[in-house]
């Protein structure tokens, strides 16, 4: 199949990558820029392991095409660090023992990242309904929901998270 030239903006930067028009996100950014935070769980959108943000989005990258996200802003798992540091979420998964097997863990923070950047004073029930696209398989939820809750606090004092 002909492959063609994209522009990729990815964590800030932007790669130059040809792509078969069917290329999927998840692979360009795993096996074509070595990005590999991000991880095929399921491959129909079923786990939330592959989601990313697009344009501030989560969106699952394991069903997204490639050349459909020319012009946009994507950030994955290893673009989240902020000022050289672990973000707020990152920093609460280790305080609460958030991150267990760690498959699922990008794409459950990659959730919280969107969703706080669009309501960032969550209620529980938001928390929840946010994080229903998402699957960790350890059964160990309630570390992700209080890290998450951690989190949530010391971004709205403005503080480091301390457990
Ligand atoms: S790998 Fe994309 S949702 Fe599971
Ligand atoms: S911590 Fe990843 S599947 Fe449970």
């Amino acid at each position: 199949m002909n492959k063609e030239l994209i522009e990729l903006r990815v964590n800030g930067r932007t790669h130059e990558i040809a792509v078969e028009p069917s290329a999927l996100l998840l692979d360009m950014l795993r096996q074509g820029l070595g990005l590999t935070g991000s991880k095929r769980g399921c491959d129909d959108s079923s786990c939330g392991a592959c989601t990313v943000l697009v344009d501030g989005v989560a969106m699952m990258s394991c069903t997204l095409l490639a050349a459909s996200c020319e012009g946009q802003e994507i950030t994955t798992i290893e673009g989240v660090r902020e000022h050289g540091s672990l973000a707020a979420i990152q920093k609460a998964y280790g305080d609460w023992g958030g991150a267990q097997c760690g498959y699922c863990t990008p794409g459950f923070i990659m959730t919280v990242k969107s969703l706080l950047a669009e309501n960032p004073d969550p209620s529980e029930a938001d928390v929840r309904r946010a994080l229903s696209s998402n699957l960790c398989r350890c059964t160990g939820y309630n570390q992700m929901y209080e890290a998450i809750r951690s989190a949530i606090e010391a971004e709205r004092k403005g503080l480091a998270v301390a457990k």
